[in-house]
């Protein structure tokens, strides 16, 4: 079996973040699916605001120059020679990412570009169904999950830098599970996962699971 470790969940579960320092204690590479559907919606979004114009064909197309480029920690999207790693993280692709990742072309695209990272190289990789469509294979398989409360929280303590308030917290609860409800087709656990509720576990706790998993 590949050495892929695939980490999948919902929104916000800390996926991405528990990958990196996964990926850095074994020191392998770190690979965010998630960041290819967000550039794709980046790049759709330049091309043409009005999202309800966009085909299949027109965010492939948009899409068409964005390759993965490694850096230090994990791999950048670039649309041409540009670094997206800032923009796809702002709103405007958060609210219509899930538009575009329920169009099976572009699912298709992701999945190939994210497989080619791991030709001849390890890697810790992130998404909603690594696990299943993408890695059926990997030699290690977990599936995180968090109260949605939790996951609000951490998200904001992430984006704030300070301890949020319960309104604020409240109103993420509801994007998120707004987001969780728009990605259920695509969010697969693998019958072969190993389900790991990170509601009361540190970060740390969670990466040195994984961790042990892919050493045993
Ligand atoms: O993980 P992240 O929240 O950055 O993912 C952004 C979006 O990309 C998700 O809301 C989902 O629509 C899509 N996605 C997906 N399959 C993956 C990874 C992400 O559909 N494997």
């Amino acid at each position: 079996r590949p050495l892929v470790v695939a980490i999948d969940g919902p929104a916000a579960s800390g996926k991405s973040s528990t990958a990196k320092w996964v990926a850095r204690e074994l020191g392998l590479r770190h690979v965010d699916s998630g960041s290819l559907y967000r550039a794709a919606t980046a790049a759709a979004l330049r091309t043409e605001p009005e999202s309800a114009r966009w085909t299949e064909a027109s965010v492939l197309a948009a899409a068409a120059p964005i390759h993965l480029v490694p850096g230090e920690t994990t791999f950048h999207p670039h649309l041409g020679d540009e670094d997206l790693e800032f923009v796809i993280r702002g709103k405007d692709v958060t609210s219509h990412v899930s538009q575009v990742a329920q169009m099976p072309a572009v699912r298709a695209w992701v999945n190939r570009q994210v497989q080619a990272t791991a030709e001849g190289h390890p890697i810790v990789v992130d998404g909603r169904d690594m696990g299943t469509a993408v890695f059926p294979q990997a030699r290690v398989k977990v599936f995180l999950i968090a109260d949605p409360w939790e996951r609000a929280r951490r998200r904001l303590v992430q984006r704030l830098q300070r301890a949020p308030e319960e309104a604020e917290i409240a109103a993420e609860v509801d994007a998120l599970t707004q987001r969780d409800a728009k990605d259920e087709a695509q969010t697969q656990q693998a019958s072969d996962a190993v389900l790991i509720d990170t509601t009361y576990l540190t970060q740390e706790e969670q990466v040195e699971r994984i961790v042990a998993l892919a050493r045993a």
